[in-house]
């Protein structure tokens, strides 16, 4: 198959950028969306031209690095998968599929369609972690928790921190994000020992980040390629609220 790409060009943050059309031939509609973007960097190289900057590491769904947007859609139109899990069948040859970097304010944009998504890391440094003696492993399995709750938690711990909800959020929120970091330790026991200022500490980073504030459009849900619920954001609410109870 073949497709023609608009991809989005920029060769550093403060240059000018525009779309730039290329097409890619002889693509096995079982590649990867990423190796289609190899094989177009393959073709640039040969040709003299600067290869297409974008990011990946793990390829399969768990890292969170490889965040595009496509066809306007973070991580593509296909829902529940990553930019990496995108296979090339998902679309027809003769396609025009415009690639664009995850645009928010708080994810200043490096070159080309890679992105600065350490506002995250900042977040999680303020609280995203376990600081208490836990013990060992086998510690950790003598704690009873209810099925429900480690449930609960495990699905909120699936939250990889690509930022498609903050690219999908009309105002740029990451509440998605945080509310789930957020969530996951406040189901288990070895969360409660910082639950509050945990979650006063990563809220208070994620509003000097310049994220936006969530207005329940919930197309960070429908972006998300774990489906994360948007109930962990209203559970975050409630962690602070009661948070901001507790400290005065
Ligand atoms: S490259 Fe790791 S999730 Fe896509």
């Amino acid at each position: 198959m073949n497709v023609h790409l608009r991809i989005w060009r920029q060769p550093g943050p403060n240059a000018p950028g525009r779309l730039v059309d290329y097409s890619v031939e002889d693509i096995d509609p079982s590649q990867s969306f990423l190796e289609m973007l190899d094989k177009l960097n393959e073709n640039l190289i040969h040709e003299g031209q600067e290869p297409v900057a974008f990011e990946s590491d793990c390829r399969e769904g768990i890292c969170g690095n490889c965040g595009l947007v496509i066809n306007g859609i973070p991580h593509g139109p296909k829902g529940a998968c990553t930019t990496c899990e995108v296979r090339m069948r998902q679309f027809n040859s003769g396609d025009t599929i415009t690639v664009e970097p995850f645009r928010a304010k708080a994810f200043p944009l490096i070159k080309d369609l890679v992105v600065n998504r350490s506002a995250f890391d900042r977040i999680m440094g303020k609280g995203g972690f376990v600081a208490v003696n836990t013990g060992s492993a086998q510690d950790a399995n003598l704690i009873p928790i209810h099925k429900d709750d480690a449930e609960h938690a495990m699905d909120a711990a699936a939250c990889i921190g690509c930022g498609a909800c903050v690219a999908a959020c009309p105002n740029a929120s990451a509440s998605l994000f945080v509310g789930a970091k957020v969530s996951q330790f406040t189901w288990l026991p070895q969360g409660q020992v910082e639950r509050h200022t945990r979650v006063l500490k990563m809220v208070k980073q994620m509003d000097s980040e310049g994220f936006g504030d969530c207005s329940n459009h919930a197309e960070c849900e429908a972006a998300c390629p774990k489906e994360i619920s948007i109930s962990n954001i209203s559970r975050m609410r409630r962690e602070y609220t009661k948070a901001m109870f507790a400290a005065v």
